[in-house]
């Protein structure tokens, strides 16, 4: 089975971006959220983002306008019956997720994949809540969606080797570079990354280094984009902390421990360019 129409769960960030990329790759596309509010915010948001390609030369004015013909917005679950591939990307809770997947699994055909955009979660627990494992995935889109080029794709325990080539594929279809990862927390990029923003934070903590010298001294000194600290702004610190908290608890590694300082700014509610400041002001 070819994948012709997608079903994204979930309008928030990740889903509206997610469903901008399908759209803009030509699939029909259904977007999902449990409101008629939720639906609309993440349609303007896509309508925003297109303009925004529009504006920089990627897409002519007439794709915008194709583009969101492929995309409807819809709050009745039942509307995803018919894809041939399903992205959940609902709020990071098992018990929301399970409860969609227990749904999505009874009323699609058989051959429909499901993917599940977590960034902690066990793709093989959830594959557990589903008639056919051998046909769930984690497809895990970096934010934002549209702009960034990797798709990390993760095999459960049961997920078939033809489930992972067709979302393999599909996500080259999309313009993405998919890598493939092991079930493990983490995943290849957050497990590698957020050991990275936590010792940022001990250093900041020791006061080895202000944090625009931790910054500056990663950004210039290994040629990234951005400094750890910045990024945890962006990211923001609850999601940071939360995922550190996965890491330490299932790899029982005393390397992952959350550094007590970024715990304090969870706490004060500095959970960065979201609310307005974290370790920096916005
Ligand atoms: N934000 C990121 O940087 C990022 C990056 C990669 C992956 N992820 C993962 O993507 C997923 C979504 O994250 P997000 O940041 O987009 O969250 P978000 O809170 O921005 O969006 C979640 C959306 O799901 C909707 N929703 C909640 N319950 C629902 C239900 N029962 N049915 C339909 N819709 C429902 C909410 O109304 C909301 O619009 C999470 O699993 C997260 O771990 C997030």
């Amino acid at each position: 089975m070819d994948i012709k129409c997608v079903g994204v769960i979930g309008a928030g960030t990740m889903g509206s971006g997610i469903a901008q990329v399908m759209a803009t790759a030509g699939f029909n596309t259904i977007l999902i959220d449990r409101d008629d509010i939720q639906v609309a915010v993440g349609l303007s948001r896509i309508k925003h983002g297109l303009e925004k390609a529009v504006q920089k030369g990627k897409l002519s004015a007439e794709e915008m306008e194709r583009v969101r013909g492929l995309i409807e917005g819809k709050t009745d679950l039942g509307s995803v019956a018919d894809c041939d591939l399903i992205v959940e990307a609902v709020p990071e809770d098992l018990k929301i997720k399970t409860q969609i997947f227990h749904y999505v699994a009874a009323i699609c055909v058989p051959e429909t994949i499901i993917a599940s955009n977590t960034s902690s979660i066990s793709i093989t627990a959830m594959a557990a809540a589903t008639t056919h494992p051998e046909q769930f995935i984690g497809m895990h889109f970096m934010n934002p969606a549209p702009v960034m080029s990797l798709v990390e794709v993760i095999r459960g325990l049961k997920t078939s080797e033809e489930t992972f080539q067709k979302v393999w594929n599909f996500a080259k279809r999309l313009g993405k570079t998919p890598v493939a990862s092991e079930d493990r927390p983490g995943f290849i990029v957050n497990r590698i990354i957020m050991p990275m923003i936590n010792e940022a934070f001990f250093a900041l903590m020791e006061g080895v280094a202000s944090a625009e010298d931790i910054d500056t001294a990663i950004t210039l000194g290994t040629n990234e984009p951005m400094g750890p600290l910045a990024l945890a702004d962006l990211i923001g610190l609850d999601t940071v902390l939360y995922i550190l908290e996965v890491l330490h608890r299932e790899m029982g590694e005393d390397k992952y421990r959350p550094c007590p300082l970024l715990r304090k700014y969870v706490e004060a509610g500095w959970l960065g360019k979201k609310v307005g400041h974290g370790v920096y002001d916005y």
